[in-house]
């Protein structure tokens, strides 16, 4: 990530240069830090708005270019009515500004924020505006000839928090905020990346260099260990592939570690290539599956936000990598596999792929490190997008106090999840002629039942399996995030591990 945030309680008339940018609400005398701009440029922006040369309709930026000789340029954006403004109308707006700011190749901006009087309100705006700075600007440079891209040129956003208690609460979390931007640009990055660029190996090698640099523990099992170890449902996605599979522990430990040393696993499914396998998927759209290692992508930025977060307990990632072709060799409907400890399964779908591999993936976790808490994150199902859209994380916890907790994670997070049932009535439909149960449950619900199948392969209490097939890939673009892959999940689990009594 190249952008650095920079919180602080300046003076306006501190500013010497550069960009300065502030909101203005329709209809309202300029109050604040933007009344003291204001006066600082001898009234050039109230004069701007009374002759209608500055709009202060809402999402609409103008610039007035050293308005009084000042050495500065001022965007002005406009908020639209105060009492119409929410936090997720304010991100729309503040990634205009930064647009803005990258068309005309400005480096650096100062934003003036002023922010409701209540201050946990105050809090949740400026963690909305800061969110923007530091995750819109991302850019996938691909993989053009001749002459490189431009790397994005906007760099530094200094905010300047009007209210000392609300700045010195954004001190104390800020770090977060960057830690899981840097988490979230390395997790674009390797969903951005087509499949022949981002191997299962690749994946390893990636999840390697960033353990290293960030002083984590990183081990890769290849496919002899992985066999040694059983996994039967994985191995038999990765049956019709010709690269083999990686598994990648990444691990976290806090200093020192005691009896009361909480440990976290998440597991992240890492389909480098979902093609369905021998229920081959339709064309048009296929080429999306370069993106169904999102779990894992979004597991590594975990890691690397965790590594400079520290938090006080150990934080353990899995992500078992593979790409699900079809070939001779490939896993065929109606074929019956086994997983690490012996379940059973029949095939109904090979496209049906992730679970196989999560299935391994959390019984690895349960049986080697015992944690306290167990997350899943896959871009698992077509059904949880049709239930939630592309902007919603699915969460499946039978324990209710865990879903609560995410969901109020997801609120901190500024980061959309919702909540859905593990009803077990539905296990009915997952009950196999000839194996412990099938791996489709049928059209109806398949997100659901995509989640009772999960649940069987392990037995830790606080359990949550996050369905990211809806936002981890976005198909234009959105607030936070061009289009591609979006690194889904990472504010939500690093909020989540960081607030975990
Ligand atoms: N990787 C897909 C799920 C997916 C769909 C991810 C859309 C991102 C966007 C998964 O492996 C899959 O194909 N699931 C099937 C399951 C079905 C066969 C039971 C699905 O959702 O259609
Ligand atoms: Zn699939
Ligand atoms: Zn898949």
């Amino acid at each position: 990530m190249n952008i650095n945030l920079k919180l602080t309680g300046d003076k306006v008339s501190a500013i010497k240069d550069g960009v300065i940018a502030i909101g203005v609400y329709d209809g309202d005398v300029l109050s604040g830090q933007a009344a003291a701009l204001d006066t600082h440029v001898k009234s050039a922006i109230s004069k701007a708005i009374k002759s209608g040369s500055v709009k202060t309709d809402a999402g609409v930026v103008t610039i007035l270019f050293s308005p009084s000789g000042v050495k500065f340029d001022v965007y002005v954006l406009g908020l639209g009515k105060r009492k119409s403004l929410k936090v997720h109308i304010l991100r729309k707006h503040i990634a205009s500004i930064v647009k803005e700011l990258k068309i005309r190749k400005a480096p650096s901006a100062t934003l003036l924020f002023d922010g409701p009087a209540d201050t946990d309100e105050a809090v949740r705006y400026l963690r909305a505006t800061c969110d923007t700075f530091l995750l819109k600007p991302y850019e996938f440079h691909g993989y053009f000839s001749g002459k490189k891209k431009d790397k994005a040129p906007f760099k530094n956003i200094t905010v300047n928090v009007a209210d000392a208690k609300v700045l010195k609460r954004a001190m104390t979390l800020a770090p977060r905020w960057r830690w899981e931007a840097e988490g979230i640009w390395l997790a674009r990055d390797l969903m951005n990346a087509p499949a022949n660029k981002c191997t299962p190996d690749d994946m390893a090698k990636t999840a390697k260099k960033m353990c290293s640099s960030a002083g984590l523990k990183c081990k890769v099992l290849g496919k002899p260990e992985i066999e040694k170890l059983k996994m039967g449902a994985f191995l038999a996605v990765n049956a019709g592939s010709a690269k083999p599979p990686r598994f990648i522990i990444m691990e976290y430990t806090p200093k020192p570690v005691t009896s009361k040393t909480k440990t976290i696993c998440i597991v992240g499914k890492g389909l480098t290539f979902d093609s369905g396998g021998i229920s081959l998927k339709p064309w048009d759209g296929m080429w999306d599956m370069k993106g169904d290692m999102g779990g894992a992508a979004s597991t590594i930025g975990i890691m690397r936000a965790i590594a400079g977060l520290k938090p006080k307990c150990r934080v353990i990632g899995l992500c078992p990598c593979t790409e699900n072709m079809p070939d001779g060799n490939a896993l065929k409907p109606g074929d019956v596999v086994h997983s690490m400890s012996g379940k059973s399964m029949e095939i109904h779908s090979t496209d049906a792929e992730g679970r196989l591999v999560l299935a391994d993936g959390l019984e690895y976790a349960t049986k080697k490190y015992k944690p306290d808490v167990l997350f899943d994150m896959a871009t698992l199902t077509g059904a949880c997008v049709v239930a939630l859209g592309h902007d919603i994380i699915g969460i499946f916890a039978d324990d209710n106090s865990l879903a609560h907790e995410l969901m109020t994670s997801s609120d901190t997070a500024n980061e959309a999840a919702w909540a859905l049932p593990v009803f077990e009535d539905y296990n009915e439909l997952l009950k196999s002629d000839v194996a412990d149960q099938k791996n489709v449950g049928g059209r109806w619900g398949g997100a659901i039942t995509a989640a009772l199948f999960l649940r069987k392969f392990t037995d830790v209490k606080k359990y949550a399996h996050i369905d990211i097939a809806g936002p981890a890939i976005a198909s234009g673009e959105k607030w936070h995030s061009p289009k591609g892959g979006t690194g889904s999940g990472v504010r939500l689990v690093v909020e989540y591990i960081m607030d975990m009594k």
